[in-house]
């Protein structure tokens, strides 16, 4: 019987996240029962979206409960199945949570998936060919909807999201412009990323002086907008928007901690006939197949190259999580647990 170490939420946050939000525990496996299948996790993925999970308010998805392992998307190996679909050996994906083993009913449709690793690294179906991937793909693809010329703008842009979103639209011929937190992440983001420019919003003291950059970087203003992060970076892309653009709201993580994100100009929604248009992934699941293929030959053929922060040892997952919520990872953060 493997012995397994797990994270549970313990107390809710008050303001910032902090590791005493956590409990680390270790019990064994349980034996296994019809229809089930055991995966060793290979690697857990740190999202920004647990962070709100952790509160108890009314959100698109219900709170983390008190007490229970900490939910989260984890890929890892098969060492075990009572599933006719499953054999001890096969790479998975599923939301295993914030543990080294986890029990699967793989009878549940969409619990796990098979991946192969052939081409595409078994941790990047956590980062670039998984949820994150799929993210940038609906808000670029289904509500950006770019034409080749035209310019679009993303924050956090070495992100897990944001390096997927600026790789698809590059793949469409846009002129694409990345935000981001320091100078590293942009040089990054424009050399290796192959975006056509990067601004380091964290020079910019107010929102104009950031627009003033945004008008340098986009001479002919901007299409579409990918929005992961709210505030000030939100507030600089308004007012370089062109007629009819869209912006797509995937993250508003200034705000996680829950801090008031007034808009300053909203009337330039008016004015400039905009899009404006708020999305969660897991509500088009009919989108992933065809997302996923094309995030797979991006990754696969190497035109993506996707980077990622690793912490080692699901007791570093706290601080890793924190951290990311702090702009400390430099792309998808993960958890190495093998
Ligand atoms: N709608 C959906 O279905 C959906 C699905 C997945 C993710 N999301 C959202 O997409 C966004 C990106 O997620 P991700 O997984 O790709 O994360 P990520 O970009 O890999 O990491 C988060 C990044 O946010 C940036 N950031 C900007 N302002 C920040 C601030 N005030 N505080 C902390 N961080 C700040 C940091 O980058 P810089 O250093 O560059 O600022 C940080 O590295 C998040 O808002 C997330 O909630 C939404």
């Amino acid at each position: 019987m493997a012995q397994n170490t797990r994270i549970l939420l313990d107390n809710r946050p008050v303001g910032e996240a902090t590791p005493g939000n956590f409990r680390l525990e270790t019990v064994a496996t349980p034996t296994l029962q019809d229809g089930q299948v055991l995966i060793r996790h290979h690697y857990l993925s740190l999202d920004p979206y647990m962070r709100g999970r952790m509160n108890d308010a009314k959100s698109y998805a219900p709170p983390q409960p008190l007490g229970e392992v900490m939910i989260g998307g984890t890929v890892g190996e098969v060492v075990d199945s009572r599933h006719p679909r499953f054999a001890a050996g096969d790479s998975v994906v599923g939301m295993g949570g914030w543990q080294q083993y986890s029990v699967v009913d793989a009878t549940q449709p969409g619990a796990l998936r098979k991946v192969d690793t052939t081409h595409v690294p078994l941790s990047h179906y956590l980062g670039a060919v998984g949820m994150p991937g799929v993210t940038g793909w609906y808000g670029l693809v289904k509500i950006i909807d770019p034409k080749p010329g035209q310019t679009v703008t993303v924050s956090a842009a070495s992100g897990a999201v944001g390096s997927a979103v600026g790789a698809l639209a590059k793949a469409r011929g846009c002129r694409v412009v990345g935000i981001a937190g320091g100078p590293d992440k942009c040089v990054y983001v424009k050399n290796e990323l192959g975006f056509d420019d990067c601004i380091d919003y964290r020079v910019h003291q107010d929102y104009l002086s950031l627009a003033k950059a945004l008008k340098q970087a986009c001479p002919n203003g901007i299409d579409g907008h990918f929005e992961n992060v709210g505030g000030m970076v939100l507030d600089a892309v308004m007012l370089r928007t062109n007629a009819f653009s869209r912006i797509a709201v995937c993250g508003m993580i200034a705000g996680y901690d829950g801090q008031p994100l007034p808009m300053a100009n909203p009337a330039l929604i008016l004015v400039n006939r905009m899009r404006v248009e708020g999305f969660i992934v897991s509500e088009h699941m009919e989108i992933w197949p065809a997302a996923l293929t094309e995030l797979g030959q991006l990754v696969g053929s190497g035109t993506f190259r996707p980077r990622e922060s690793v912490a080692e040892g699901i007791e570093s997952a706290p601080d890793a999580f924190i951290g990311l919520l702090k702009g400390r990872n430099f792309g998808k953060q993960l958890v190495k647990l093998v």
